[in-house]
């Protein structure tokens, strides 16, 4: 019985192509293999949240996943967050800006979740905030700088999109 398979997959759009164990986490692929660490390692059974990616634009845990279950994927990692030039993404902002973390092992799971919800919803109330929060563990913050720092994500990601739209209408 095979032990390695070749996989190919599109990580924050470059592609990989590589033959792995079949007992291998998506999370240790992506950590050990590809070396994007910022994809963190909690509780290893899908509890806490720290390793969360996003598989084809739904956020996934990446512990509770094989590497060979992504095969032929597009993912996106915190690592993709970051714009070109290595300047923050709004939602990264508004966490520095309103101390959404701490220790900040937490925060790269929570950066993924909150950049999904934000995809879906421009403007979440609480409640969808916190359903969103509650699949997310964070030892350090007591939540609260956490629901903050998504408010004014959303409302970055809203005036930086309704600018967009008004250079596009005045080109
Ligand atoms: S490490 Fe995956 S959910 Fe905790
Ligand atoms: S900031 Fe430390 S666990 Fe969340």
């Amino acid at each position: 019985m095979a032990t390695a398979q070749q996989i190919r997959l599109t990580v924050n759009g470059v592609q990989h192509e590589a033959l792995v164990d079949v007992r291998t986490t998506l999370v240790d692929f992506l950590r050990g293999e590809l070396c994007l660490t910022g994809t963190h390692v909690g509780c290893e059974h899908g509890v806490c949240g720290a390793c969360t990616v996003l598989l084809n634009g739904s956020a996934v845990r990446s512990c509770l996943m094989l590497a060979v279950q992504a095969d032929g994927a597009d993912l996106m990692t915190v690592e993709g967050l970051a714009k070109a030039d290595g300047g923050l993404h709004p939602i990264q902002e508004a966490f520095a800006e309103e101390h959404g973390l701490q220790c900040g092992f937490c925060t790269p799971g929570f950066l993924m979740s909150v950049y999904e919800l934000l995809r879906q919803n421009a403007n979440p109330s609480d409640e969808e905030i916190k359903d969103v929060l509650g699949g997310q563990l964070c030892r350090c913050t007591g939540y609260q700088s956490i629901m903050r720092s998504v408010r004014l994500a959303a409302r970055k990601l809203r005036e930086a999109g309704a600018q967009n739209q008004a250079q596009t209408a005045s080109a």
